[in-house]
């Protein structure tokens, strides 16, 4: 088994890499070598940047012909056109990496299926389905057979876990049993998957004849409201119960345009997948709870340095103090009125 990765060292492609090299697949990596590799030693390793589209292909062309490639760092329309160009008639399948942000929020019919609508209310989700409409037109001409992926949030070690209001610090503020900012009450529906279990149904995809021409949720199915997410991140990492200040999503968007806004959509709606067709035809399975992969991804980054500074991020007291006085001068004066 011959297969290219595009990334296969980011937070779900390290899985991928682990389990096909475990598998002794002929394995080649294509990246800028800039993310620290976690993955083992056997993989072949490419370096060059996907955006240099005429490099990119030239290289790819080079390398021969795969029985698969697996495109992790696809965003653009623009990428998967040139995918097309490096790949028509040079691999027998190409796996794209999409996402359930393509999906149409809020849904009308829960939990969001395959075939649900897809008008993203995001230029991410809008860029990722035309990504995937390109991929199914070569499908469909037969350059390859399209296999997509949705996952929905996955997270592993190596990377941080998911904040409203910036991850990077998110887990030394957990630690330190700072205050967590929460977008509205804090009851929407949210679920998380560990890489490994992503990981796995993308590897068994390949050469899975089922799979062409379609598309797989891989969600977790362990849904939570934010709330319980954040109590979960600090009962499992051993930090007080977290204080969490309730803001309206609406007013954290002007409050915090550069954090929040990009992102607000992600705390607004109910993250409510279903994932049948990748249990049915990968084997997917949910295997590692949030406490377990919480505590886990918590442990690594706490050992390899990459907690971050809370203490520095001044805006995020300030904030926080900000909301509290506001609210109390506003109940003294409803009171008192
Ligand atoms: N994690 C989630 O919650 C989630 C949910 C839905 C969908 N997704 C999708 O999952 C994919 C991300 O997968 P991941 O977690 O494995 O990746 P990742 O953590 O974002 O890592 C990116 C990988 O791609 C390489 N890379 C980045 N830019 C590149 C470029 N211009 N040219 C060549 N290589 C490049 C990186 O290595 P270098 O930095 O060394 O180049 C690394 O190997 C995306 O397509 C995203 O839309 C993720």
């Amino acid at each position: 088994m011959k297969v290219l990765i595009i990334g296969g060292t980011g937070v779900i492609s390290t899985a991928i890499t682990r389990e096909l090299l475990a598998r002794k697949a002929d394995v080649t990596l294509y990246n800028r070598g800039i993310t620290p590799s976690l993955v083992p030693e056997g993989a072949r390793r490419i370096f060059g940047n996907r955006r240099e589209y005429a490099t990119f292909e030239r290289q790819m062309a080079a390398l021969g012909v795969f029985d698969c490639v697996i495109d992790m760092m696809c965003f653009l329309p623009q990428d998967a056109e040139s995918l097309v160009k490096a790949f028509a008639g040079r691999t027998a399948q190409l796996i794209f990496c999409s996402t359930v942000e393509v999906y149409t929020k809020p849904a009308e019919r829960l939990p969001i299926r395959e075939d649900n609508p897809r008008q993203s209310i995001c230029q991410y989700g809008v860029n990722k389905a035309l990504c995937e409409d390109i991929l199914n037109q070569a499908h469909q001409r037969q350059d390859f057979q399209t296999t997509i992926f949705r996952p929905a949030y996955t997270y592993g070690e190596g990377g941080t876990l998911i904040y409203a209001l910036g991850d990077q610090t998110y887990l030394d503020r957990i630690a330190k049993g700072g205050s967590l900012v929460v977008p509205g009450d804090g009851n929407c529906l949210w679920v998380t998957c560990h890489r490994d279990d992503v990981g796995l149904a993308f590897v068994n995809a390949i050469g899975n004849t089922k799979t062409y021409g379609k598309a797989y949720n891989t969600c977790g199915d362990n849904w939570m409201t934010w709330n319980a997410y954040h109590q979960t991140v600090a009962r499992a990492i051993g930090a007080p119960e977290p204080r969490l200040v309730h803001i309206p999503s609406s007013l954290l968007e002007k409050l915090a345009p550069h954090r929040y806004k990009p992102r607000a959509y992600i705390f607004s709606y109910n993250y409510l997948f279903d994932s049948t067709a990748a249990k049915e035809d990968l084997a997917f399975r949910c295997t590692t709870s949030w406490e377990q992969g919480a505590r886990r991804t918590y442990a690594w980054a706490k050992e390899n340095g990459q907690l971050g500074k809370s203490e520095e991020d001044t805006f995020h007291a300030d904030l926080v103090a900000a909301w509290e006085e506001m609210g109390e001068a506003l109940l003294a004066q409803v009171q008192g009125g």
